[in-house]
């Protein structure tokens, strides 16, 4: 049996302990994986890292929660725990940037601390992002593994459709990407400003504009060109936003100019010459969200259709007018970047790991062309 390696989560919110509109959940998967004992929590709410950490000691794998400490501050918390990796599940505005205190991911690697590191990489803009980047490349070379939590590309799916795609001459021609979240549930005042999260291009439609590099090769961000209903404007109104604990509606202090845009319509060029488009909305209602990818080559076109949970391919090949469903409802991609992630730590390898920083900084690039082209309109 090899050695228990130590982990600490930093941010205590729904993406590390589960809750809010989806299935993530870092430390349910963690506790599924042999080896591993939780050394810290580290929230700057440190009552509601008590309260994760009862929750979990009470639960079926309490065990790996004994020594469990909680930290207010994650330098501290490196210091006294002795971290072998952390997960890095922090609001975007308050993390990856070179300047203390958000400079986390570099006092991490200074640490000699692996990172698995959710998306964005920050709300800040790519080049504030970029000295983080230049130091975890050195790091990477020195050993380090970092992870960024583009979960999707672990799924079944799209391995799938990266391998009928593979099959297909021409490769792909379009991307048609579309991201629609359900708003009305969303009570993280966070989210509601672009200052805090980059906006929602930036923080949620990056999940299929990364799976659209992953799928298709980089974007010629000079032929970048969007527009959207920025939230200032009237058709900007939304009629079912939450309200905050003060009991106004969630977004009533945001000043116009950072109130989120509730649709954003973009198009642009890959260097290998296809094109590429998304559609990003924030418009439904209660609190299931619809994500949809699909690739067009000669003959072929595939939909990844509800990828987050019921996740099939529709998929309609070349020299034929079937549509052929392949079901992946079953399959769980955060369970497998967990484990690649555990593994590639354990092992020194990093080979596995299908979203390293230096390639999540070129999805954050693309999602911030998108959203200043369409600022600029
Ligand atoms: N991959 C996915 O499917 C997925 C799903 C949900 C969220 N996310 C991402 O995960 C990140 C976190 O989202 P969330 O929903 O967990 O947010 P959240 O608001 O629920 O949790 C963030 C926590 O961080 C704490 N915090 C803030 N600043 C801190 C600091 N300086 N030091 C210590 N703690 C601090 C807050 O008190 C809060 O409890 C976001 O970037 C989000 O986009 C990814």
């Amino acid at each position: 049996m090899s050695k228990q390696l130590r982990i600490a989560f930093i941010g205590a919110g729904y993406v590390n302990f589960g809750g809010a509109e989806g299935p993530w959940d870092h430390a349910s998967r963690l506790e599924k994986i042999e080896g591993l004992a939780i050394a810290a929590i580290v929230d700057l709410n440190t009552s509601l890292a008590e309260q994760r950490l009862a929750v979990r000691r009470s639960g079926p794998a309490g065990g790996i929660y004994a020594e469990t400490e909680i930290f207010a501050d994650y330098r501290q918390m490196l210091d006294k725990a002795k971290p072998d990796a952390v997960f890095i599940g922090l609001p975007p505005e308050a993390h990856g940037v070179a300047k203390p205190p958000k400079d986390v991911e570099l006092v991490c690697a200074d640490a000699g601390v692996h990172m698995f590191i959710e998306k964005p990489l920050s709300a800040a803009p790519p080049e504030e992002v970029a000295d983080v980047a230049d130091a975890l490349a050195k790091a990477a070379e020195n050993g380090l593994i970092v992870s960024v939590g583009y979960m999707f590309r672990y799924s079944r799916a799209v391995e799938k459709m990266k391998e009928i795609v593979a099959e297909t001459p021409g490769g792909v021609r379009a991307i048609v990407a579309r991201y629609n979240c359900a708003y009305s549930e969303i009570n993280s005042a966070v989210w509601w400003d672009i200052r805090r999260t980059g906006g929602p291009v930036v923080e949620q439609a990056t999940h299929v504009c990364d799976l659209a590099r992953y799928l298709a090769g980089e974007a010629d961000l000079s032929t970048v060109a969007a527009v959207a209903i920025a939230g200032g404007e009237p058709a900007g109104q939304l009629s079912d936003i939450p309200a905050g604990p003060d009991g106004k509606v969630i977004d009533a202090d945001v000043p116009d100019e950072f109130r989120i845009p509730c649709a954003t319509a973009a198009v642009w060029r890959f260097a290998n010459g296809a094109v590429g488009s998304l559609t990003h909305g924030a418009l439904l209602h209660h609190k299931k969200y619809l994500a949809e990818l699909e690739v067009w080559s000669d003959g072929l076109r595939i939909v990844l259709a509800e990828p987050y949970d019921k996740c099939r391919l529709l998929v309609r090949r070349p020299h034929s007018e079937e549509i052929e469903t392949l079901d992946f409802a079953g399959d769980d991609p955060y369970m497998t970047e967990a484990e690649v992630f555990i593994q590639a730590v354990r092992t020194g390898d990093a080979s596995g790991i299908r979203c390293t920083y230096a390639d999540a900084v070129k999805t954050h690039q693309l999602t911030w062309a998108i959203r200043r082209a369409a600022e600029k309109q």
